[in-house]
């Protein structure tokens, strides 16, 4: 059956408790809380133990956002993960999340980087409307730290790890709405942000560790230029799919990468800064995760309320970017 109305039936999330501040990070790089808090805005961001995997973390967070919809793990229809550090290369993070939450369903990934929850959102959102499945799982999880170099002072300060999650399904009377969804990406811009190594271009070699190429490189500022320009036209654009304005706009969620970013995007779209949803202080950048984990926090914290209109937005490797406008 088609549905006109998808919404969020349920949202979770979970940090690894470890913290790891700016001043831990003095002593391990040459970097100064100072640099990092002015750059960046992040203080502060969670680490998990080694030996905890990316599953570990998405699935305690799926089992939060079942709780919070009440449905069953058997309730599930389909499980989409969005990774940027899948626990292997294959199978599938999400296969493994669906072990660990008992759950009986299809399950694959999504591997658009820092886009990956709103991107995972889009195709959902789909999928439902046309029929195809009923209760859809998404989680977004990373345990980025497993592929920072610790040695690269330019990256190792901004990324941290933690799991969102949430259930979508038919919208339920008086509950929230998905209104409209935006997907996009730019092939020619993805030797920017990247690990070189470790797929079928460069398979693992002693060199290539040596090397460091199994780590994320990026050139910060480029990276930069584009996460404004691109989060600012999907914030635009997803709006107007929806037949509104940005001046509608009650909450923005970005993709929490640089604070200075986010203010740079409220800037183009003529968005107070008010407006815009900030955890980066406490978590760094989360990749795919960074969204899932603001919206639950947001939903529960009061920054948004009955009659918003949300909008997330994220922008990561590939270059990808999506939007997604909710009236909650
Ligand atoms: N501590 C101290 N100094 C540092 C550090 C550090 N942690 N990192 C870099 N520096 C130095 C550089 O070496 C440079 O020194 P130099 O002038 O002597 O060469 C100086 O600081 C300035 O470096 P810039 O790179 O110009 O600094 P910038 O102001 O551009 O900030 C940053 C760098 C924070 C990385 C910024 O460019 C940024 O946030 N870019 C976007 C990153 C991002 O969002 N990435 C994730 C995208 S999503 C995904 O898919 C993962």
């Amino acid at each position: 059956m088609i549905q006109e109305r998808v919404g969020i039936l349920g949202l979770g999330s979970y940090l690894p408790p470890k913290i790891l501040t700016n001043h831990d990070l003095e002593k391990i790089v040459d970097t100064t809380d100072e640099w990092i808090q002015t750059r960046t805005g992040i203080r502060e961001r969670r680490i998990a133990e080694k030996g905890t995997a990316t599953s570990d973390l998405a699935a305690e967070a799926a089992r939060r956002a079942l709780n919070d919809a009440k449905l069953e793990p058997t309730e599930i229809d389909l499980i989409i993960c969005a990774t940027t550090s899948p626990d292997m290369f294959f199978p599938a993070t999400a296969c493994l999340i669906q072990r660990k939450i008992e759950a009986k369903c299809p399950a694959f990934d999504i591997s658009a980087a820092c886009s990956g929850f709103p991107y995972a959102l889009g195709v959902s959102n789909g999928l439902i409307r046309a029929g195809t499945y009923r209760h859809i799982l998404v989680v977004a999880g990373e345990v980025i730290s497993a592929f920072l170099n610790w040695k690269d002072r330019s990256t190792c300060v901004l990324f941290g790890d933690g799991a969102g999650a949430c259930v979508l399904g038919p919208a339920r009377p008086n509950g929230n709405v998905i209104l409209s969804t935006f997907l996009g990406s730019d092939g020619t811009q993805a030797d920017l942000l990247k690990i070189p190594a470790g797929g079928s271009a460069i398979p693992p070699t002693k060199e290539s560790i040596e090397s460091g190429l199994h780590y994320i490189q990026m050139e910060g500022s480029e990276v930069f230029k584009s996460a404004v320009r691109t989060m600012g036209d999907a914030v635009i654009e997803v709006v107007k799919r929806a037949g509104l304005n940005v001046e509608d706009i009650d909450c923005l969620i970005p993709h929490q990468a640089n604070l200075r970013i986010l203010n740079a995007v409220a800037d183009r779209v003529n968005l107070p800064a008010e407006k815009v949803y900030v955890n980066l202080d406490r978590y760094g950048n989360m990749s795919a995760a960074s969204t899932a984990v603001a919206l639950d926090e947001a939903a529960s914290n009061g920054a948004i309320h009955k009659g918003s209109l949300v909008v997330l937005v994220a922008f990561g490797s590939g270059f990808t970017w999506a939007a997604t406008a909710i009236r909650w």
